[in-house]
């Protein structure tokens, strides 16, 4: 069968990483999660000192650094879960903590990350049979996706479901911490001059508030075999 690709853009913390590993795994297409390329390059500036004393970005020399960043994704066999891999290092769990999420706004801003990285994703999508997720597929990486879902939830829910994902991992939590930075992202992820969260015009929208796992699964699988019975009917 054909392949195609698609392309899941949402607000932070709102479960498009979940739903589109989980669809990947089930089509047997390719996933990558982008966000956690913008996190792997933040934990590199974190490591060399690349901050100012003000929090903001040294980009000079940042942009000196940007190709000694090799970010690589990996498929970890014994949990079957895709891992992040920075210079030949595992730092899937690095990457997920409030000091990287409280500093990865002002990197995904910055115009050589966003080219790196937009440069490598475009490459991977380049056979289809691919299920992306971030802030920009839709509308930057891949606007000829042949599928495009954009996915909203209130910031509370989101908020509770980090908070509980963070804990399950055994990475000490705030609730409220987690709540202001997760509005604050919003803000910044679709305020920036750069690629700033949008919905692509063709996307189609999902506000999972209330929805189960089970039930957006089933969602968007269903999305995926209309858009495949759509484009090959013939
Ligand atoms: O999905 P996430 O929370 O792991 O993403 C981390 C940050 O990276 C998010 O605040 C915005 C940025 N990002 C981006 O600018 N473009 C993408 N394609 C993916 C993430």
């Amino acid at each position: 069968m054909k392949k195609i690709i698609i392309a899941i853009d949402g607000l932070s913390s709102c479960g498009k990483s979940t739903m589109a590993k989980n669809l990947a795994k089930e089509i047997s297409y390719l996933y990558v999660d982008t966000g956690a390329m913008y996190r792997a390059v933040t934990l590199y500036a974190l490591r060399h000192n690349l901050f100012n004393h003000d929090g903001s970005v040294n980009i000079d020399a940042l942009e000196r650094h940007i190709n000694h960043i090799n970010i690589t994704l990996h498929l970890n066999k014994s949990t079957g879960q895709p891992e992040t891999y920075l210079n030949g290092q595992n730092v899937e769990h690095e990457i997920r903590s409030m000091e990287v999420s409280e500093h990865v706004c002002l990197i995904a801003a910055i115009s050589a990350v966003r080219h790196a990285l937009v440069s490598q994703q475009k490459a991977m999508g380049k056979e289809k049979g691919i299920v992306m997720d971030g802030r920009d597929i839709g509308t930057a990486v891949f606007p000829q996706a042949e599928l495009k879902i954009f996915v909203t939830a209130s910031p509370a829910i989101r908020a509770q479901r980090r908070y509980d994902e963070l804990k399950s991992k055994g990475i000490q939590a705030d609730y409220n911490t987690i709540l202001k930075n997760i509005e604050e992202r919003d803000y910044l992820d679709s305020h920036r001059q750069l690629s700033p969260l949008r919905k692509a015009t063709s996307a189609i929208e999902l506000d999972n508030s209330q929805l189960t796992m089970e039930e957006q699964q089933n969602w968007l699988l269903d999305q995926f075999n209309k858009t495949i019975h759509s484009l090959y009917r013939d």
